[in-house]
């Protein structure tokens, strides 16, 4: 056991993509089974809200999906402490406690928040919703609430955990050492911080049509590969490909294990020696994709093996939510009051 202490979360706005996959998932369930941390995961609920107002039910639906996901990969809880955000009330104190700490010109200069909005012009038009706006606010109560030492994020979300530690450092400023200072970190694998879509686009998400879900059937995940991009330039086998923004090879370099190599294609040892025939010429794109069907097959399979198996009794998944927001308000009542004595706010004793 070391000291550090994990919190992160995911915002239930759809089922859980191979993009969360390597860029956080397996982290998360690395860090989990290492048993040097003590670990927080969350369903942020009350910020998938933010941006989804007006659609409590897809919020309501996603947070068992998300759930699903997660244990699925192998979040076990009797290792981590799995729970809902809104079910904690001492986020949304400190939230409004923190709001004093950061400027509207702050909150409307970080990059994460800048580019959502960016995305979301045609839902918010000029109108942001000041929940949304100031989320960045609402995430530093998510990860001080819990003392987080440790916060593995995707590459997007290091803004946002930048101005956590900021609302950490005004607050022991101002108010005397009070708060855990937090670190954000990334995974490890350079392609893996963010897996491009099937498409190509730099980016995976729903609304962009380009993922592979972790609860994809067999027959699903097979079609969209066979419509993957590669290298356009690549028209006869014998030309010279390009690996590079070649979504079939960052995905294969993520992917492919020896072991897939030893079963599903001999010839090559690993990824370097396909990657490098592919380079020089005289390998043909039916083949890589159907050695990466073999290894997303492999992949995904025990993890929507386990997830069908959950998704029979969501009873027995809501139970292991509750059980873990309970655990998890314990933790977030004691830094309230840390707070609120901090803050002079401890009227009563
Ligand atoms: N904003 C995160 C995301 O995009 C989700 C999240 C909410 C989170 N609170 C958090 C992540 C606290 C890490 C720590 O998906």
């Amino acid at each position: 056991m070391t000291n550090d202490i994990i919190l992160t979360g995911d915002r239930p706005t759809g089922q859980l993509h191979i993009g969360h996959f390597v860029g956080a998932l397996q982290r998360r369930v690395e860090m989990q089974n290492s048993g040097k941390y003590k670990s927080f995961i969350m369903i942020a609920d009350a910020q998938a809200l933010t941006d989804n107002a007006d659609n409590p039910g897809k919020v309501r639906d996603n947070v068992l999906q998300v759930a699903l996901d997660n244990l699925a990969v192998g979040i076990d809880p009797d290792k981590s402490t799995y729970f809902i955000q809104s079910t904690i009330p001492e986020l949304t104190e400190l939230t409004f406690f923190y709001s004093n700490l950061v400027t509207l010109a702050r909150l409307q200069r970080n990059p994460t928040v800048k580019s959502e909005i960016q995305n979301n012009r045609e839902k918010f038009g000029a109108s942001v919703p000041v929940g949304f706006l100031t989320y960045p606010i609402s995430q530093a109560a998510d990860i001080t609430a819990f003392n987080a030492t440790v916060v593995p994020v995707g590459e997007d979300q290091l803004p946002v955990i930048e101005q956590t530690q900021e609302i950490v450092q005004k607050f022991n400023n101002t108010y005397g050492e009070t708060l855990v200072m937090p670190r954000g970190v990334l995974a490890e694998n350079e392609n893996a911080r963010r897996l491009p879509g099937i498409d190509g686009n730099a980016k995976m998400g729903k609304s962009l049509g380009n993922v592979i879900n972790l609860g994809d059937s067999a027959d699903v995940i097979a079609t969209r590969i066979k419509t993957m991009y590669t290298d356009p330039t690549h028209l006869r086998v014998e030309d010279p490909g390009h690996t590079e923004n070649n979504p079939v090879f960052t995905y294969l370099s993520v992917f492919a294990k020896p072991e897939h190599f030893a079963a599903f294609l001999p010839e090559y040892a690993n990824y370097a020696e396909l990657a490098t025939h592919y380079e020089r010429g005289g390998l043909g794109d039916v083949k890589v994709k159907k050695f990466l069907n073999e290894v997303m097959q492999e992949t995904l399979r025990p993890i929507r093996e386990r997830r069908e198996t959950l998704a029979r009794d969501p009873g027995e998944v809501m139970e292991i939510l509750r059980q873990g927001s309970i655990k998890a308000r314990e933790v977030a009542a004691e830094t309230m009051a840390r707070v609120k004595k901090a803050m002079k706010l401890d009227y009563f004793g």
